[in-house]
């Protein structure tokens, strides 16, 4: 049976200090795979993405800038939105932080967390980073080039005293290290180890509110005081779904996604933060890896910082989008340049996919006038290969993809076009024109089924391009699924006036910009 359980997938919500770079557009799009596989599925997916507004880091960019920090983020939070819908990212909310239901919904969760007794004031005197906007213990410190205190992410931290409020985290130690040990509560297994080291290292209550500044939520009954930018920022994901009203059924999250360095927040302080406040957990959360420019960081001083909106339009959406699942074990760190995305997008997506469809299409459009060709008793190399395609778009692309071995799942969807590429040639339908036409229209009508399968089973990574070409082929809507794509849909399509025109290419042939030729 398939599963219908509702699926919630959010990305974590990104400081609008500045416009987005690659790394936003990477988790994004992962995401957004993950959210249209659960779809195809069969899933109730919700998917929320959004801008994390309040705080320190956000309130100095706009002092910098002379502007006022809800114009900053009213600018910047612009170009996040577009990116993802450049991105054909199908959130279904965009939130922003400084949105009055979040500020209810994360005046709620702190209420809770004072019900239950979890909340004091006292005063904080330590280490703070606005980058990072983290607070660090004195051991966790490294020492810069110059001799200076960076953290342990490598960001200045300055010593801050104030008063504050603070939340009982000492008093989740055991829960916590019974949830970092929980198998799939945290993944990739590597990020594990360092979250349950620094539990067990005995955990130190949190400051959660500021005082120097008021770029924040409120907190309630509390004058003078705004809460510490994590506790808002994390409450979006209740937000989203109604939180303090009846949140229907998609909390707890399937699945948060979110890059590796900022765990911490998510399976420690977010866990917490919900234990007090009465609320499940949710069942999952990835930390994917960084992307990185030939090898290097990004950042503004190397100049290499490249605007991921440009990187689509430049080389299309789909290819992008293909190019960062199928170039980078999910997980891990991964390398792009321009020159590997043009490699992957003509190679494989041309070469492989495209040239195999145009082949058929074009063949079926010029030979047979376009209509259906028919199927006239298989042989056994027709046989094999629909068995091919079905244990890929059957067991291993879904599996892959539930799994998150997204780039499995696209080589496995790689490994079926292979067959596909390797059977045409076998068959050569060109050479039974005249011989066997009977032969030859069963050969393109398995082909014509192979490449809807196919083109429906990497839908979640080239969305506009498989839609595309599912509108050459004339599927129909409701068989744009994993189910209804391996039914017997053939016949009664054949049948139909359905008629192929031949298409034109779906992925033009890229050229290596001239700067890396
Ligand atoms: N803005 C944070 C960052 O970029 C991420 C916030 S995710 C949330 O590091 F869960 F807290 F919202």
């Amino acid at each position: 049976m398939a599963d219908t359980s509702p699926f919630y997938i959010t990305t974590a919500i990104s400081y609008p200090n500045g416009k987005p770079h690659i790394g936003h557009a990477y988790e994004a799009i992962a995401a957004d795979v993950i959210a249209r596989f659960q779809r195809l599925q069969g899933r109730r997916v919700r998917f929320q993405t959004g801008t994390d507004e309040h705080g320190l880091k956000m309130a100095r960019k706009a002092e910098e800038q002379g502007r006022t920090p809800a114009d900053l983020a009213d600018e910047m939070s612009g170009y996040f939105r577009s990116m993802c819908d450049a991105l054909d990212v199908s959130y279904d909310r965009f939130i922003r932080t400084s949105e009055p239901d979040h500020h209810r919904a994360s005046q709620a969760i702190w209420q809770a967390m004072e019900a239950s007794g979890d909340l004091y004031l006292d005063r904080y005197e330590g280490w703070y980073s606005v980058r990072d906007e983290a607070y660090y213990d004195a051991s966790e410190l490294v020492e810069g080039e110059g001799g200076e205190k960076l953290s342990p992410q490598g960001t200045p931290v300055e010593w801050t005293v104030e008063e504050s409020w603070f939340f009982r985290l000492s008093k989740y130690q055991d829960q916590l290290l019974a949830l970092l040990k929980t198998p799939g509560f945290l993944e990739p297994a590597s990020r594990r180890n360092e979250m349950i080291a620094f539990v067990e290292q005995g955990l130190r209550d949190l400051s959660v509110s500021r005082t120097s500044f008021d770029w924040g939520v409120k907190v309630p009954g509390s004058e003078g005081h705004v809460m510490y930018v994590w506790v808002d920022a994390l409450t979006n994901y209740l937000t989203g779904l109604g939180y303090p009203d009846d949140m229907g059924d998609f909390w707890p999250a399937s699945l948060h996604l979110i890059g590796k360095d900022i765990v911490r927040f998510h399976t420690i302080y977010w866990p917490a933060f919900l234990m007090s406040a009465n609320l499940p957990l949710p069942k999952h959360v990835f930390g994917h890896g960084f992307l990185l420019n030939r090898g290097q960081k990004e950042s503004k001083s190397l100049g290499n910082v490249t605007d991921p909106v440009e990187l689509a339009e430049r080389f299309g959406v789909d290819a992008l989008r293909y190019f960062l699942m199928r170039e980078v074990a999910f997980g891990q760190d991964g390398s792009y340049s321009p020159e590997a995305i043009v490699q992957r997008a003509n190679g494989e997506l041309g070469n492989a996919f495209g040239n195999l469809a145009q082949r058929t299409l074009g063949f079926i459009a010029k030979n047979l006038d376009g209509y259906l060709p028919a199927i006239r008793g298989h042989q056994e190399a027709d046989t094999a290969l629909f068995e091919a395609v079905d244990q890929a778009i059957a067991k291993d692309i879904p599996e892959a993809f539930e799994n998150l071995a997204l780039q499995q799942g696209v080589e496995a969807w790689l490994q079926a076009v292979f067959a596909c590429n390797a059977y045409i040639d076998a068959q050569a339908p060109w050479t039974l024109r005249k011989a066997d036409p009977e032969r030859m229209e069963t050969v393109l009508a398995t082909l014509y089924i192979c490449i809807a399968q196919l083109a429906v089973a990497i839908s979640p990574v080239i969305p506009a391009s498989s839609a595309k070409l599912l509108d050459t082929l004339g599927i129909p809507g409701d068989l744009r699924n994993l189910d209804g794509i391996r039914s017997h849909w053939y016949s009664p399509l054949a049948e139909s006036d359905h008629r192929i025109i031949a298409p034109a290419p779906l992925f033009p042939r890229l050229e290596l910009p001239d700067e890396a030729a």
